[in-house]
């Protein structure tokens, strides 16, 4: 098959497609190679959407629609860096022509690195308000024309608690964060009339690929991530990607069509005690 043609694509994913909640839509997600993007892609592609995956690292995407399509389901992975327009454009373009068009964005990819405002270089600031403000602004200018065309469609934002809390080592991040809520409220504003719906998922704290990484990296393991779930967050544990993924699958379905420029917590209490 060719590497840029549907991976998965069978009669017998159209069929489960055409029996699913979200039959007939397609949906594009970035970062959807890894982490809550991963989760978010595999739940969507389940009910019967098919399932664009954008992400900066091919490895992740490949494997990520191979695994959709051993489960029966539709995904064409994309390599595309959401910082440069060109790659976003190309993307769009292509979600289009293999499959007529675009009816949901999780717009997820993101980056955290986290510094202390007197370590946090302008190369560091930059680098996250590209991904995590310019690349959801990159996506979304490409992806509304194509869902004006549809005659309306779902722009998920994939936000977190530091956009409207704070933390010493995360002021970038929580700028970008922040800003991510504006933009929302203003989409959602602005394209209601049109049928696009914009709303903001905080998806609490989650032991995705990233997360795990960046704690190893301060010499935190994975045992001592699960231990902050059970005492750190109200609910007693940490959030997992499906956690976020069932949000996402309301948010996509046309049982949501009157949720516009909200902002779920799916983060069991954390934001109460941040
Ligand atoms: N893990 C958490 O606890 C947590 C909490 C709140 C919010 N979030 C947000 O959730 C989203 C997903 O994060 P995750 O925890 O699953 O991390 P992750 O590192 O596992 O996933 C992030 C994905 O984004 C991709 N990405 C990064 N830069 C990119 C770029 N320039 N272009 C295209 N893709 C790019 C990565 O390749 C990766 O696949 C992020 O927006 C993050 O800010 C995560």
């Amino acid at each position: 098959m060719d590497a840029d043609r549907a991976v998965g694509w069978s009669a017998e994913a159209a069929t489960a497609g055409a029996q699913g909640r979200l039959a007939g839509k397609v949906a594009v997600v970035t970062g959807g190679g890894t982490g809550i993007g991963r989760g978010v892609s595999e739940m969507l592609a389940r009910h019967g959407a098919r399932v664009v995956l954008a992400g900066r690292r091919p490895g992740p995407l490949t494997a990520t629609a191979a695994a959709i399509a051993a489960a029966g389901g539709a995904a064409l992975a994309v390599p595309t860096d959401v910082t440069v327009a060109a790659q976003v454009e190309a993307m769009v373009a292509r979600a289009c022509a293999a499959w007529g068009g675009i009816d949901v964005l999780v717009s997820n990819a993101g980056v955290y690195p986290r510094r202390e405002l007197a370590d946090l270089s302008e190369e560091v600031w930059d680098l996250t308000i590209d991904v995590n403000l310019k690349g959801h602004y990159l996506c979304v200018r490409n992806v509304v024309p194509a869902m004006l065309r549809r005659g309306g469609g779902s722009i998920i934002f994939i936000g977190s608690v530091h956009g409207y809390t704070g933390g010493a080592d995360v002021l970038g991040y929580a700028a970008a964060k922040g800003g991510l809520w504006t933009m929302t409220r203003n989409l959602a504003r602005t394209f209601a009339r049109q049928r696009i719906r914009v709303n903001y998922i905080n998806p609490g704290w989650v032991a995705s690929e990233g997360e795990v990484a960046h704690r190893q990296e301060r010499g935190e393991s994975l045992a001592w991530l699960e231990e902050q779930g059970r005492t750190a967050v109200p609910s007693g544990r940490l959030q997992t990607p499906e956690d976020t993924a069932h949000v996402c699958l309301l948010l996509a379905s046309d049982d949501a069509t009157q949720i516009t420029a909200t902002r779920f917590n799916v983060d069991g209490g954390l934001s109460l005690v941040m």
